[in-house]
């Protein structure tokens, strides 16, 4: 069986990316709900809902392990998967911890970035309260990016002026950390690293997410390592066309 992959859009292939690096004998399906894309300014239950139904789909055709490769869907909705569903089910959150570990004690500040309701759910909240012991985080929504990556750009004027902006709202040179809290974000980590001062670092949680993927597996006997990396993709319960796969091929390939 399979490990699938949730997004709901191009994002989560820059998780699946490190997965076929760590463990290219597994194969994989992708789904990308392109067609209620973008999650992080829906509702809460609109994106409980829809979340849900795609799960269900990939249940249906047997997977054996899931990971929610969106940090928007796991905080809105990783414990109703995990209550419903049979096959472990790994989800993503904000590196705000290892951010948070690097900078204290050092006078910078730590600023993640994320969708609206990833930065207004509890979830996230409770993760910074946990691991915030010195009060050195802040957070913007930036939810134009996800718009940018669904429509395939990720670089020029247009992006480079909207995170310019957006950043302006903070003093650069007092943080150290900048954290890429949606998966859709580090395809624009060339642009941010031309806009944040030298010095200041970019981290994603996309390789601790595959790490714990695989301890996951391991511990459940999932890991079977006959597979060949090969990728089923679907784009909101229907299989991609051919165009969307070369596109997905494409972005696993290049970023
Ligand atoms: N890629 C998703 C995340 O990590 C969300 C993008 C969206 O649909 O708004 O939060």
């Amino acid at each position: 069986m399979r490990i699938a992959f949730f997004d709901s859009g191009v994002g989560g292939l820059t998780v699946l990316r490190e997965a076929l690096k760590l463990l290219p004998r597994e194969n994989y399906i992708y789904y990308a709900d392109a067609l209620n894309a973008p999650y992080g300014t829906k509702s809460k239950d609109e994106v409980r809902l829809i979340v849900k139904k795609a799960v269900e789909f990939l249940n249906a055709r047997g997977i054996k392990a899931l990971v929610v490769a969106c940090n928007t869907a796991t905080s809105i909705a990783i414990d109703d998967l995990r209550a419903s569903f049979k096959f472990p089910v790994i989800g993503m959150e904000p590196a705000v911890k290892p951010a948070v570990e690097k900078n204290n004690g050092h006078g910078k500040r730590v600023l993640v970035v994320a969708t609206p309701l990833t930065l207004r759910e509890e979830k996230f909240h409770n993760l910074v309260s946990r691991v915030d012991t010195q009060h050195i985080v802040d957070y913007l929504p930036m939810p134009e990016l996800v718009l940018f990556a669904e429509k395939m750009i990720f670089d020029g004027e247009e992006v480079s002026d909207y995170i310019r902006e957006q950043l302006s709202a903070f003093d650069l040179k007092n943080y150290g950390t900048l954290v890429l809290g949606c998966t859709h974000f580090p395809y624009f980590r060339k642009v941010f690293e031309s806009i944040i001062p030298p010095g200041m670092d970019i981290i994603d949680g996309n390789y601790s997410t595959v790490r714990h993927m695989k301890n996951v597996l391991e511990n459940n006997g999932l890991l079977d390592g006959k597979g060949c990396g090969d990728i089923e993709f679907f784009v909101s319960s229907r299989p991609a066309d051919e165009e969307t796969v070369r596109k997905f091929k494409k972005l696993l390939e290049t970023n």
